[in-house]
This record gives C-alpha cells, structure tokens and sequence, in this order.
C-alpha cells in the first residue's frame, strides 16, 4: 500500500489527498466516510484515519490504533500485530485523508509486515509527531478481499443481506 501511494506522488504533487481502498466496502451512515474524515482534516489539517472497533483475535488484520491523549488523536500505528501485542481494539479501515508530506515520510521507509513499504508505519512516524487523528466509521463494513466478505457485500447491496 505504502509503495502503491509512493506511485500517485506525481499526479498529487503538494495537495492533500483522499486514498480509498477498493476491497473495504463500506456503507457509511450520513454525509459519508470520505466527506467525514475531508470535514475533519478541514478543521485541525491532520492527517485523517477511519477507525472502527473490532473485537478479538481479528484486530491482528488490521493496522491498528495506538490511542493519543484525547478522543481523535492517534499516537502511533501498528501494522498487523500478533493480537496479544495489539495495542488497542481499533482499527484502521480503508479511508484515509493524507498529507502530501507522506511521501517524504515513505520514501525513507525500509520494508515493513509482509516485506512491504507499508502505509501504517508512514503514519507512525507522522502520529509521532501529533499529525494523525482518527474518525469513527459509523455504518457497515464489507472486506471484500475474502469471499465471504465479497458475497455479503452482493446481497447487501441486492437487499437480500
Ligand atoms: C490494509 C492496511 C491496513 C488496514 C487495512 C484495512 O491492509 O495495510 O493497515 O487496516 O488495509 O482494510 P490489507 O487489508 O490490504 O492487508
């Protein structure tokens, strides 16, 4: 994902800049997910993560939320940590607003989880120096890289979920 983003750099150059990732199939409540974390990033002009509770062992698919010191604010990120290591129940979900400033934060990453330049330990660094927040999703989620998740999502939005 962080290599991914690292490849958009040219087309954004200095602006900040919404990622979406297509497999997290989200029905939000009002405005919507993107619009909410765009809100918020237009009061405070930090970087902006969707956030969501998930309860056991499954928080070790995630990146997941070291909690700041008040209720939005994000003082580090864990990619996929074994669950007994995770350092809260919150996830970060599949919408970001980000600041152009992650480029320079990836570009002197090494690689991460999985062998991979990892988008979650750019934004440890950038939480480190207090210019992360998250947003609570509210509404449903759908991870359509599992087929269980694809074929809910399908009858979700068939009305026959
Ligand atoms: C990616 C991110 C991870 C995030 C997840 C949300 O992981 O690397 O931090 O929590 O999306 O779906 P992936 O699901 O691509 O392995």
């Amino acid at each position: 994902l962080g290599h991914a983003i690292l490849c958009a750099e040219r087309a954004i150059g200095v602006e900040p800049f919404a990622v979406l990732l297509a497999d997290d199939f989200l029905i939000g409540e009002a405005s919507g997910t993107t619009a909410d974390l765009i809100s918020a990033f237009s009061v405070t002009g930090k970087t902006q993560l969707s956030s969501m509770e998930v309860a056991g062992p499954d928080i070790a698919n995630y990146g997941v939320i070291i909690p700041g010191d008040n209720p939005n604010a994000v003082s580090g990120l864990i990619e996929k940590p074994k669950p007994e290591d995770a350092p809260s129940n919150l996830a970060s979900i599949g919408r970001y607003v980000l600041n152009h400033s992650i480029f320079e934060t990836l570009r002197g990453l090494e690689a991460g989880a999985g062998g991979e330049i990892q988008l979650a330990d750019a934004l440890h660094i950038e939480a480190g120096r207090g210019s992360v927040e998250a947003v609570p999703f509210a509404g449903k989620r759908f991870d359509c890289g599992s087929v269980a998740g694809y074929l809910d999502a399908i009858l979700e939005v068939s009305g026959r979920g």
